[in-house]
């Protein structure tokens, strides 16, 4: 795996500071009187990218939240809108009269956000927040911004920290870009 890296974009300490960084914000966003009393936080990894970030968000968050898992498929498209809208309804049982925190690990063209962004809200969401770890500099042409950013990425292909290349490389503690051979081998 290592021989296939061409270069670190990220390393794991800056991801780590940044992680918690981002913590902070979005406990300070959402401790009363920011947020009423009542409504409470469910933060909602979009898996599988967000796996990692969100384990390691989640435990700097010194707020009692709940966890509600979804999933998307990676290159969403039309297959999600035209098929996917009950199925990713059934999988959000936990954000009626919630603080929601939709995570996501970058945002691209901002279809999953902009997809699943309407839905938890017409679930009756109490608030609809969307936090990446990473944004793609061309997504200022995005369908959806997010309202927490980790970093700003040139327009390449990264893996590492949850993000996947044909579901390999998730595992990887940095952001990295790989090899051209590993694309054509
Ligand atoms: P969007 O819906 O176009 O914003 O795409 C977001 C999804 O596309 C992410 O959750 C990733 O799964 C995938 N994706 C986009 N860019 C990359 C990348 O550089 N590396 C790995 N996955 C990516
Ligand atoms: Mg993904």
């Amino acid at each position: 795996m290592r021989d296939d890296i061409h270069r670190i974009l990220i390393p794991g300490e800056m991801i780590a500071d940044r992680v918690r960084q981002l913590a902070a914000e979005i406990t300070r966003d959402h401790t009363p009187p920011r947020v009423s009393g009542e409504a409470e936080v469910t933060i909602v990894p979009i898996l599988t990218g967000a796996l990692v970030f969100t384990a390691d968000l989640i435990r700097a968050i010194p707020l009692p939240i709940k966890i509600n898992l979804m999933t998307v498929s990676s290159y969403p498209g039309q297959s999600v809108r035209s098929q996917g809208v009950s199925v990713l309804s059934e999988q959000l049982r936990d954000v009626k009269g919630r603080h929601v925190v939709l995570v996501d690990d970058i945002l691209d063209s901002g279809q999953t956000l902009a997809t699943v962004k309407p839905l938890v809200a017409k679930l009756g969401a109490a608030s609809v927040k969307t936090c990446v770890l990473l944004k793609k500099q061309l997504a200022t042409k995005a369908a959806i911004d997010a309202d927490y950013v980790g970093f700003e990425i040139p327009d390449e292909f990264v893996v590492g920290y949850g993000l996947d290349f044909n579901s390999v490389y998730r595992n990887l503690p940095d952001i990295v870009v790989l090899k051209p051979h590993v694309f054509a081998p």
